[in-house]
């Protein structure tokens, strides 16, 4: 899978591998690690997880027992909620680095806009990468108002914002926006959410009938044409799958290309649907729900 450059300089491959609810949300055992180590095998170099997905330290066990350089690997990682602020995010960053036995993070997100929070929490994450910890600083979640509200003070300007984003949410006004300042998208549940929503595969983007008569049309799969329409449009897309046979197809995307018409068709299948949180709100619900020990 290709790179893209970030705004810092730094490469990112296109396609990470998503760990959220590997198995069951905060699941952080043998089976989480042994399905990263088959991510590793089919060829993922970039991983995506958080503090809050409870999964860090079977990341950071796949990473080792892979026997590859960590420079081999992009790995991103996130603050939650509850340790934003100036010394909490510090901590939160100490103890990530902790359960991933890993000198540093590839990438360090704020996992949701808590805007009376975003200040301190930044310039925590500008010591983090001063000091080596975090390569690059990132966000998650971020609307145009809490970029904004960044932008006045940032010293680094972050290089990524990894938003919901797929065929029935595709935010293309926030998406420009932040093109415009150089900020790269990241597309977080790209194929429309995994079991931890809820939502029946017959609801999804994937089973929509523009997206599966593409994939007829290419002789791929309806993830595959979906993961094609964020790549050729310059965007980062991090799946999840535990199954062979989906984690090969999300990296296998050389070998055809949507048109510019296909790409339009795609995005007219916008409904402004979301299967996860709303950053509107977000914050505060995730208050109720600490980082798992
Ligand atoms: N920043 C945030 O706030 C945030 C929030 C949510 C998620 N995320 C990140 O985004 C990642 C992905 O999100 P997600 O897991 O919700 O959704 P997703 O990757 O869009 O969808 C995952 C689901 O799709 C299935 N699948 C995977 N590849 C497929 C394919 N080629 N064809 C058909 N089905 C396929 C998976 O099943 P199988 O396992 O059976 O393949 C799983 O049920 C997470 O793991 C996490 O890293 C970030």
């Amino acid at each position: 899978m290709q790179n893209i450059q970030l705004s810092d300089g730094r490469a990112i491959p296109q396609i990470g591998f998503g760990t959220a609810a590997i198995g069951e949300m905060h699941q952080d055992d043998g089976f989480v690690k042994e399905t990263i180590l088959k991510a590793i095998d089919a060829g993922y170099r970039h991983i995506d997880t958080a503090a809050f997905y409870g999964n860090e330290r079977s990341v950071g066990k796949a990473i080792a027992e892979s026997g590859m350089a960590r420079d081999q690997f992009f790995i991103t990682t996130k603050v939650w909620d509850t340790q934003q602020g100036y010394q909490p995010t510090l901590r939160a960053m100490e103890q990530s680095l902790e359960r991933l036995q890993m000198d540093y993070a590839d990438l360090y997100l704020v996992h949701w806009p808590y805007p009376e929070k975003t200040r301190p929490t930044w310039q925590a994450m500008e010591k983090l990468h001063a000091e080596g910890l975090a390569k690059s600083l990132g966000l998650s979640n971020f609307r145009k108002q809490d970029i904004q509200q960044l932008m006045d003070f940032a010293e680094i300007k972050p290089v990524y914002n990894q938003l919901e984003l797929h065929p029935y949410l595709t935010q293309k006004q926030l998406v420009e926006y932040c093109e415009s300042k150089g900020i790269v998208v990241s597309c977080w549940s790209p194929l429309g959410t995994g079991s931890w929503s809820g939502v029946e595969k017959s609801e999804k983007p994937i089973a929509d009938s523009v997206i599966t008569a593409l994939a007829e049309k290419y002789q791929v799969s309806a993830g595959q044409i979906i993961l094609k329409w964020d790549v050729e449009q310059g965007r980062i897309a991090i799946p999840k799958s535990e199954s062979d046979e989906n984690i090969a197809a999300n990296l296998a995307l050389d070998g055809f290309s949507l048109t510019d018409e296909e790409l339009t068709q795609i995005d007219q299948l916008n409904q402004d649907k979301r299967y996860g949180g709303d950053p509107d709100n977000a914050w505060q619900d995730n208050l109720n729900s600490p980082v798992p020990e």
